[in-house]
């Protein structure tokens, strides 16, 4: 079978900066309150007229500048909650600006687990020889969809995008588990644009379009969810978090990744953090990471990474990569 490694990593971060007393400026919410309830210091927002799209194209420049050729690249997943048009699908609007023939291109729809889900897809398409080179391309447009008066949502996420490209392995590095779960609910929700609660004046008019999430019960659930995750996958290859070289989780809330840490025994400074800087970016988030400890220096040849992400749907899952 042929194992699939990550060849190459890059972010595109947008210029615009919000730091918590911005919104302490607005909202009935304070810099110590976003800090020591979610480990956000600042986030970063898209300009008003940057699309998904440019976005996509502005995180490949980023990784064209490595040198990288994407002449050979036979498929593109792109997830993100944040689509240019409800169809067609974003994967095609940058296979089509890339002017690649020879290539498949897919929406991934998994919320915060996006990358996650993604990265096992891609691995799965190049084990089983349906592909050889696959781009995985995270792009989150998400304060479009938050209430900015709401200050529950609104102080929690950012936009970002990250790439990866995926490729067969001539080594034993590459993935060697992977986990993808989901059960349905709406704890977690943007209700309307879709065919239940379709646009409507009444709807914009009622914040149906915007993020609504119940905090707490999701934190509950998510640290279980992350935990059985980890269990599951590292039981898989047969290892413990001993193994584990760099713990890279999905970036929502500061207390879940300490609540992780301690259940699972494992080093918090081995856990990889950017959730101060970006804010919750969903399905951008672990790429975001993993780019920025990667391109430091931090991960080295034989290490095992370990990803696990949770999010709206409910999913979660986990990657685990020797690099
Ligand atoms: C959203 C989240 C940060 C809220 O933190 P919390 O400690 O659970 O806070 P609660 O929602 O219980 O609210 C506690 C109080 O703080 C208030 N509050 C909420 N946001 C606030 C803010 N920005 N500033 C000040 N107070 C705030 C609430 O109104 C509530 O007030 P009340 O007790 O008077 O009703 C947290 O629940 C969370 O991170 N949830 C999980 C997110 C997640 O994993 N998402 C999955 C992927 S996207």
């Amino acid at each position: 079978m042929n194992k699939a490694y990550i060849k190459a990593l890059a972010n595109y971060i947008p210029e615009k900066m919000m730091t918590n007393e911005d919104f302490a400026a607005t909202l009935e919410t304070s810099n110590e309150w976003i800090l020591t309830r979610t480990g956000i210091e600042q986030r970063h927002i898209a300009a008003e007229d940057e699309t998904t799209l440019d976005m996509g194209m502005k995180v490949l420049e980023n990784l064209k500048k490595q040198g990288i050729n994407l002449d050979d690249v036979d498929g593109i997943i792109v997830p993100t909650t944040t689509k240019d048009y409800p169809t067609p699908s974003t994967s095609a609007l940058i296979q089509n600006a890339l002017g690649l023939k020879n290539c498949f291109s897919l929406d991934l729809s998994a919320a915060c687990s996006g990358y996650v889900y993604s990265i096992n897809t891609a691995t799965a398409l190049i084990e089983s020889g349906v592909c050889t080179n696959v781009l995985v391309i995270a792009i989150e447009k998400i304060t479009k969809d938050v209430n900015w008066n709401d200050r529950s949502t609104a102080i929690l996420f950012g936009d970002a995008a990250t790439v990866a490209l995926l490729s067969k392995s001539n080594d034993d590095s590459g993935v060697i588990a992977m986990d993808m779960q989901s059960r349905a609910s709406d704890i977690l929700i943007v209700p309307s644009s879709g065919t239940a609660i379709p646009i409507s004046v009444q709807n914009i008019e009622d914040g149906k379009h915007f993020i609504h999430m119940e905090g707490s019960e999701t934190f509950k659930i998510a640290v279980t969810e992350f935990c059985n995750s980890i269990e599951k996958t590292l039981k898989e290859a047969n290892m413990s978090m001993d193994d584990i070289s760099c713990f890279i989780p999905h970036q929502a809330n500061i207390r879940i990744i300490q609540y992780v840490a301690k259940k699972t025994g494992f080093p918090y400074d081995k856990i990889e953090i950017i959730l101060n800087k970006y804010g919750n970016t969903s399905s951008a988030s672990i790429g975001l990471a993993l780019t920025e400890a990667y391109h430091s220096g931090k991960i080295k040849k034989g290490d095992n990474i370990l990803f696990t992400a949770f999010g709206a749907g409910l999913t979660w899952g986990s990657t685990l990569i020797r690099w």
